[in-house]
């Protein structure tokens, strides 16, 4: 049976004692609205941990102002049994009041420059900041060996590893594959947003990541592959953020300079900006 805790001081004597007994603490921090992307994560937790603990928490302090904090949806009784089905342990149910004890705009801010300033950070401006706030809150009070998140969110993934390595938390960082509808389309909690007009063209995003990809190898140089990927992106209709080619940190590789690289795309259909990426 999963244990679902709301008190700081339970949270701590639960973990205290699994630690105790000499057991191995992972960790899932989630914002809720749980598919099947978010139980892989704690499948893979379990693989290094003995006992898993995931947090529901949905974070005001990484939304814009003119993002969907408010209507970000909530489904707490399927997230729970969703989460008991893949193996979870405890459900850590953190209040906004226990989160920020001095409120939000006193709260002591946790920002990982370089990183966290391309990308998403020039559309989303304060994202990861509000991101780290909350991560390096979340690793305080659950105190886990190893903490999953998902490769679907990688530049997520990318700054969290810095901020685990920069604040030296004693955390090992595991990433999971992105999980994906059978039409390509990377699941998320945002894709129920998309109008049934809106719904079909969606796995558009990861037809042309492939597409990036197949002419990155070929020796396509980054610019033209770069442009070619928006081009095929706003024919299908989206608004487009950006469609990049990148080294996995995220810096911009040369042209012919070998090694692994990642495409990532985030645009917009409609009112729903949707992000993914594909390694290669
Ligand atoms: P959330 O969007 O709920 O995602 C929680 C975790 O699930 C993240 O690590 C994310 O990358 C992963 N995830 C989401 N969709 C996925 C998919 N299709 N395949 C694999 N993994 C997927 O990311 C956040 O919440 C927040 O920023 C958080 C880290 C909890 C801080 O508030």
């Amino acid at each position: 049976m999963i244990e679902t805790i709301t008190e700081l001081d339970a949270l701590r004597a639960r973990v205290r004692e699994w630690k105790r007994q000499g057991l191995r603490v992972g960790f899932v921090p989630t914002m809720g609205n749980l598919h099947a992307g978010h139980y892989s994560l704690v499948m893979l937790a379990r693989q290094y941990a003995d006992r898993v603990v995931s947090s529901v928490f949905v974070n005001p302090t990484q939304f814009g102002p003119n993002e969907d904090f408010t209507r970000y949806p909530r489904t707490p009784d399927a997230d729970t049994a969703g989460l008991e089905g893949a193996g979870c342990d405890v459900l850590w149910l953190p209040t906004v009041e226990s989160m920020y004890p001095f409120g939000v705009e006193l709260a002591s801010k946790v920002r990982v420059p370089g990183v966290s300033q391309v990308l998403e950070g020039e559309h989303r401006p304060g994202h990861f900041d509000g991101v780290c706030t909350v991560v390096s809150r979340l690793f305080h009070q659950v105190q886990p060996d190893v903490a999953a998140f998902g490769k679907k969110d990688y530049q997520q993934l990318a700054v969290i590893r810095q901020l685990v390595a920069d604040l030296q938390f004693p955390i090992e960082i595991v990433g999971g594959g992105i999980v994906r509808e059978a039409d390509g389309l990377a699941m998320s909690s945002r894709n129920q947003y998309l109008g049934p007009d809106e719904r079909p063209r969606a796995p558009t995003i990861h037809r042309v990541l492939l597409a990036m990809r197949d002419a990155a190898l070929a020796g396509t140089p980054r610019a033209q592959v770069e442009a070619q990927g928006s081009r095929q992106l706003q024919d299908a209709g989206f608004d487009v953020d950006y469609a990049v080619v990148r080294r996995p940190d995220l810096s911009e590789p040369a042209d012919g300079e070998p090694g692994p690289r990642v495409a990532l795309v985030a645009a917009r259909l409609g009112r729903t900006r949707l992000i993914d990426n594909l390694e290669f």
